[in-house]
C-alpha cells in the first residue's frame, strides 16, 4: 500500500491529506478545518468527516489526537472537551466515515515518528525526545528510533506550574511574550526535561518550528551562558542547568502529524 490518509486533529485546526508512504509527504494538497469549539467527539467527527470526504477517500485512514490513546481509546482529554475521555475513537470516527478503517495515535506521537523516519531523527540513535509547542506542550520519546508511546512531558510541574500552562505557544500570545522571554521558559523546560532523560537531541515541533529563526539562536545563547540567573531570579538548579543535547526544529513542521497518523494506520 502507497497511500493511506491522515488527519490531524489539533486545539485551531483539523486538517488531512493522503499521504505518500514512501516518500513520507503529501500526495495531495492538504485540506483544512477549523477544530469546532467545544471540541466535542461528534463535532470533531463531523469535521473529521468533512476533511476525509473532501478528497473522495475510501481506504484506512489513520488520526492524531491530543491526548493519551491506548488500544484506540482517548484516556485524556486536556485541550478538547473532557467527554472525550473513555471514547473507542477509531469507533467513533469509523463510523462516521461510513465504516473505514480508522487507527487513532496521539499527536505528538505521530509526529515523532514522522520525524524519526523522514524528518530531523532520520537515522539518529540513543534517546530522541521532540516537543511539540502549540495550544499544549506533547512529547515522543525514543530510544534507538523506537517510540515509548503516551508520553506526556507537558504536565511535567516547573515552578508550580505544568510546563504546558507556561511555555506552550498558546501561552505565549496569551500573555504577549517576546521572544526572548518565551524562549527562556522553554530553555528552563528543556533543562528540566534533560535532566531526568538524558536525550541527545531535542526535536522542537508544532507550529511554531516554522520559526525557528525566531527562537532558536536565543535558546542557543542561554545553552551556551554559565551562571545565568533565571526569568525568576532565583538561580536555582533548572535555572542555571545548560543544556548539552542538540536542539533541532522539526523538518515536516506542519505537516508530521499527518504524515505520521497516516504511517501508524499502515503499521509502519
Ligand atoms: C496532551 C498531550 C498532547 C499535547 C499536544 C497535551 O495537553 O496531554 O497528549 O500530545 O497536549 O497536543
Amino acid at each position: 500500500m502507497r497511500n493511506v490518509f491522515g488527519v490531524d486533529v489539533g486545539g485551531s485546526g483539523i486538517k488531512g491529506a493522503p499521504v505518500d508512504l514512501e516518500r513520507g509527504d503529501l500526495a495531495q494538497e492538504r485540506h483544512k478545518v477549523l477544530t469546532p469549539q467545544p471540541a466535542t467527539p461528534d463535532a470533531v467527527a463531523g469535521r473529521v468527516a468533512e476533511v476525509v470526504s473532501h478528497f473522495g477517500w475510501s481506504g484506512p485512514v489513520g488520526i492524531t489526537f491530543p491526548g493519551v490513546i491506548t488500544a484506540n481509546t482517548v484516556r485524556t482529554a486536556a485541550n478538547v472537551a473532557k467527554k472525550w475521555v473513555g471514547v473507542d475513537a477509531a469507533r467513533l470516527l469509523g463510523d462516521r466515515l461510513g465504516g473505514l478503517p480508522v487507527t487513532v495515535v496521539n499527536d505528538a506521537d505521530a509526529a515523532g515518528v514522522a520525524e524519526m523516519r523522514f524528518g530531523a531523527g532520520k537515522g539518529r540513535k540513543g534517546t530522541v525526545i521532540l516537543l511539540t509547542f502549540g495550544t499544549g506542550i506533547g512529547s515522543a520519546v525514543f530510544n534507538d528510533g523506537h517510540l515509548v508511546p503516551n508520553t506526556e512531558l507537558g504536565h511535567l510541574e516547573l515552578h508550580g506550574h505544568e510546563a504546558e500552562k507556561h511555555a506552550s505557544t498558546k501561552v505565549k500570545e496569551d500573555e504577549d511574550l517576546s521572544w526572548s522571554h518565551w524562549a527562556r521558559r522553554v530553555h528552563k523546560y528543556l533543562a528540566h526535561v534533560e535532566m531526568l532523560f538524558s536525550p541527545e537531541l531535542f526535536i522542537i515541533g508544532g507550529g511554531v518550528s516554522r520559526k525557528a529563526d525566531k527562537f532558536l539562536p536565543l535558546i542557543e545563547g542561554i545553552k551556551g551562558a554559565k551562571g545565568l540567573k533565571g526569568v525568576d531570579g532565583t538561580g536555582g538548579f533548572d535555572s542555571i542547568a545548560s543544556i548539552k543535547a542538540e536542539i533541532v526544529p522539526a523538518q515536516l513542521q506542519n505537516n508530521a502529524g499527518i504524515v505520521g497518523a497516516a504511517m501508524v494506520a499502515a503499521g509502519r
